[in-house]
């Protein structure tokens, strides 16, 4: 683990190319941008509007919407995540290094998500908003551990695989939307998904560097990363009347397929290709069997993904606080 700060650290110069990775303030997009206009002359239009349009959303995407919102809202258990890591870590909280810089970065442009998300759902008068603030403050009083035993390199394939999640889910948010007739939160969470897919980009590059610098450790470390499994970052929400509420987002969420078990599977086979692991040669046996490990593990998902196919239709409904009680 020493030697892994000293590679993250030695990858410094390189983190600070890309942070032009990140879009300059003036020319990021705000929630203000898309969401109506309450200065405005015809704002009683606009946010009927948005009301109508939201009228014809169903109630499992609203929790699906729900859930995503709520896990951009804990926001601060990621930047602190990635604080923790050696190597990464902004020593001051306003350093200039440039992994410092680039987390600093990366969560100022995530703070938006959170707010667009959930200033729309304010707005829509679909969902119980209060019982979506008390799941936030929940989630964020019970933390998140990621897993990664505060490893950098784990870290960084972990954000990787996250930042895929949400961009897939954000994406498949949007679709839903448009299809339902509501263009409004189709762009919204199309913007949260264009951000996302960058943020992806720039994880990925990172790691592909690592890659070249300490291929061994690197692979090990993806290996051990995978076999602990993804938790997601929104594990621990509670809205202090759901005994398993993620889990219960997360059957919503596969049932309407917004993010399913193939999504795992498919995300893993990505990485896995991305960063050309089938083709990497001369490595270490601890590293080699990590490579035989995790090229069959995006088959593995799948089939296990095909096992539980029909399992989230037929699961049960019940009552969720988020959508006053209606059943999903
Ligand atoms: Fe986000
Ligand atoms: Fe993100």
């Amino acid at each position: 683990m020493h030697q892994h700060h000293d590679v993250i650290r030695a990858m410094a110069g390189f983190v600070g190319e890309y942070l032009t990775q990140l879009n300059p303030v003036e020319k990021s997009w705000q929630p203000s941008d898309v969401l109506p206009n309450l200065t405005a002359g015809d704002w009683r239009e606009s946010v009927q509007q948005l009301r109508e349009r939201a009228a014809g959303l169903s109630d499992e995407l609203l929790v699906v919407l729900v859930g995503d919102t709520i896990t951009e809202e804990a926001l601060p258990s990621y930047q602190t995540m990635v604080n923790r890591h050696p190597g990464v870590a902004d020593d001051t909280g306003a350093s200039e290094y440039p992994w410092a810089r680039w987390t600093r970065g990366w969560t100022a442009e995530e703070n938006r998500h959170g707010e667009a998300l959930s200033t729309y759902l304010y707005l829509s008068g679909r969902v119980n908003m209060r019982a979506v603030q008390v799941t936030t403050q929940h989630l964020i009083r019970n933390g998140f551990d990621p897993q990664t035993a505060n490893d950098p390199y784990k870290g960084l394939i972990y954000t990787s695989f996250q930042e895929r999640a949400t961009r897939v889910s954000h994406g498949n948010v949007a679709q839903v939307a448009n299809q339902s007739g509501d263009a409004l939160l189709g762009k919204i969470c199309n913007l949260v998904a264009g951000d996302e897919a960058r943020h992806e980009e720039a994880y990925k590059s990172f790691v592909k560097k690592l890659l070249e610098l300490d291929p061994n450790g690197t692979l090990t470390a993806f290996a051990e990363m995978m076999k602990a499994k993804v938790v997601m970052p929104a594990r621990l929400m509670a809205d202090g009347v759901e005994p398993d509420l993620f889990a219960r987002f997360a059957v919503v969420a596969q049932r309407i397929g917004v993010y399913t078990a193939r999504d795992y599977a498919d995300i893993i086979g990505h990485l896995v290709a991305y960063w050309q692991v089938p083709g990497m040669t001369g490595l270490s046996g601890e590293a080699a069997e990590a490579q035989h490990y995790l090229c069959g593990l995006a088959a593995h998902y799948q089939r296990f993904a095909e096992r539980i196919e029909g399992r989230p239709a037929r699961q049960t409904r019940a009552p969720l606080s988020w959508i006053f009680g209606r059943s999903v």
